[in-house]
């Protein structure tokens, strides 16, 4: 019998001779051109893993839309619209941006607890797929609107299923009781009914979006079954839903490892989307470009006190708000390796606060000041929650494709810093 064996898995970051590579670029070429603290991603990767999902899902009618607030950068978002996603979107800006990357209206969905009139304005006049509605408020202005606009708005209610799934840190638990995030399971039925006679709605689906960094597919199947048995009792009241949109949330490994795979999650989760008849969304945002990126940045200082040994670098929470937000951790390496002597360090950046920390407590080759380091599996949440706290430009982008990088977004300047200020 022949067998068939998977496709190599693309080593987007690997070291080769000793130093790191981003696909076939070498990522000290990068930082020659665009200095530090710089943000490298693979397009390679991102097709891989958008491409890994559809296929996984592909025996069930279904769309990813993908989740812009993870990275949100035009190149990301056009590398995907190339492949056929959609985009979950939480804002007029995330909204401004997936219209400019070319990803279609109709494969936009709004999610969000607190969506502005104006940001509902501009959604339903681009003719967006679907709102995500969180609460009855919500659903009576974006009534309103459309009325006043002429149209009807497609809606789905994302109903809070009174799961608390296991996510790494309570910020990204969504899906519990006591959230500010969807609608009470115990009101959805009855919002349905009132939706169904708004003049300006058109019920379309259901959504529900539980938490993020999820790695095991159980969570994801109570939540299917809550929403899918809410469909058929709103069928039996006369209320058709078309789609079922289970957000996002799907899980990686910072670690190096597999993280939630795509053929697992899809082998439960498909055949009971197919038993129930309606179509799939789902909303992921890490899952596609968490691995795909990292950030890259130069060590400044060494300094050692209070049993202590402090790698100071010049990328900070402003650049990376992940560690020090939500506990996140991110691999660590030299990007040329040394074989020096490895030790104990805090990587800590130059921001004002005690929790401007990248990695705490690791055991790594001992940097030396000028050298490289390579924060891993920042792609996802890394630029996207960046600031200029401190009043630091933020870093560049860049995209690398096979042999080739682009500049995905310049470095930002002083100027940058005011530009919006009238006090010049
Ligand atoms: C409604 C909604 N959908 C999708 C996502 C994407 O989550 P993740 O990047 O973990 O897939 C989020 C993240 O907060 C979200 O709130």
């Amino acid at each position: 019998m022949e067998t068939v064996s998977a496709p190599a898995r693309l080593e987007a970051f690997a070291h080769r001779d000793g130093l790191l590579h981003c696909e076939r670029v070498p990522v000290t070429d990068l930082v020659a051109r665009w200095g530090t603290p710089l943000y490298v991603y693979s397009a390679g990767a991102i097709r891989e893993r958008f491409a890994e999902l559809d296929e996984a899902l592909a025996p069930v009618p279904h769309m990813i839309a993908y989740s812009v607030k993870a990275n949100g950068n035009l190149s990301v978002l056009r590398t995907l619209a190339a492949m056929g996603a959609g985009a979950d979107i939480v804002s007029g800006g995330e909204l401004h941006r997936a219209m400019l990357a070319g990803i279609p209206p109709e494969r936009i969905v709004f999610s969000g607890v607190g969506k502005t009139i104006h940001e509902l304005a501009a959604a339903l006049q681009a003719g967006i797929y679907a709102f995500n509605v969180e609460s009855e408020g919500e659903l009576c202005a974006l009534s309103d609107l459309a009325c006043t606009m002429g149209m009807r708005a497609p809606v789905a209610l994302r109903v809070n299923p009174g799961i608390d799934s296991p996510t790494p840190h309570a910020y990204t638990r969504t899906g519990h009781a006591a959230t500010k995030f969807g609608i009470p399971a115990e009101r959805a039925r009855d919002l349905y009914c009132i939706a169904a006679k708004l003049p300006g709605i058109r019920v379309r689906g259901v959504d529900v979006h539980i938490g993020s960094q999820i790695l095991s597919v159980e969570p994801y199947l109570r939540a299917l079954e809550h929403v899918t048995d809410l469909a058929l009792d709103l069928r039996r009241e006369g209320i058709e839903l078309e789609y079922v949109d289970l957000g996002g949330g799907l899980g990686i490994s910072y670690e190096g490892g597999e993280g939630l795979s795509a053929r697992d999650f899809a082998e439960q989760i498909v055949p009971r989307v197919q038993e129930s008849g309606l179509r799939l969304l789902v909303e992921p945002g890490r899952y596609i470009v968490g691995a795909a990126g990292v950030l890259l940045t130069r060590v400044l200082y060494i300094k050692e006190g209070g049993g202590k040994r402090f790698v100071i670098t010049d990328a900070g929470m402003n650049d990376l708000l992940r560690p020090s937000h939500y506990a996140g951790w991110h691999a660590v390496e030299p990007v040329v390796a040394s074989g020096r002597a490895r030790g104990q360090v805090d990587v800590v950046g130059p921001i004002c606060e005690t929790g401007d920390f990248l990695a705490l407590d690791r055991d790594m080759e001992i940097p030396r000041p000028g050298e490289l380091l390579a924060i891993h599996t920042v792609g996802a949440y890394g630029f996207s929650m960046s600031s200029q706290y401190n009043q630091r430009p933020r870093p560049a982008e860049v995209m690398v494709d096979g042999d080739t990088a682009t500049l995905a977004r310049r470095r930002e300047t002083l100027d940058d810093l005011v530009a919006a200020e009238t006090g010049i």
